[in-house]
């Protein structure tokens, strides 16, 4: 069986082949997460990326897919650098031997994400513009009637 590491916690557990990074590390008592994400995050479903630890090498654990690679990348608003040995554990199986560092630090991509928040006021303005069209036309209705 495959040895997992935790270098933060100093402690390391033998787990299953195959076994998904995020539910042994629970099952052990190693949570990926910090702060209000223990309670926010999505439950492995590669929607929050509040999941993400370090495989120090890289070695050990299943490829990386598309899905996670976007999830990584961040969210509407905030674009992060999807470094290297980055991983969700959600995503993640174990095949061999690895070494995890829990809670990374996530760097933001800042020119992507000055484009993102760019896009997202154009995108803001149109929609409460036409909100707020709608809304005086419909009261405007009902005070004729
Ligand atoms: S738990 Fe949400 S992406 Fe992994």
């Amino acid at each position: 069986m495959p040895v997992v590491t935790f270098h933060n916690e100093y402690r390391s557990f033998e787990v299953e082949a195959g076994a998904n990074l995020r539910q042994a590390m629970l099952k052990l008592g190693v949570t990926p997460y910090m702060g209000l994400s223990m309670l926010t995050n999505c439950r492995g479903n590669n929607f929050c990326g509040t999941c993400a630890v370090e495989i120090v090498d890289g070695k050990g654990a299943s490829p990386r897919s598309q899905d996670e690679e976007a999830t990584l990348g961040g969210n509407l608003a905030i674009a992060k650098i999807i470094e290297k040995n980055v991983r969700l554990s959600c995503q993640t199986s174990v095949r061999a031997d690895m070494v995890v560092k829990t809670h990374p630090v996530r760097h933001i991509d800042k020119q992507k994400t000055k484009e993102r928040l760019g896009l997202l006021a154009v995108v803001s303005f149109f929609v409460l513009t036409f909100v707020g069209m709608f809304a005086y036309l419909f009261f405007d209705m009902i005070k004729k009637f």
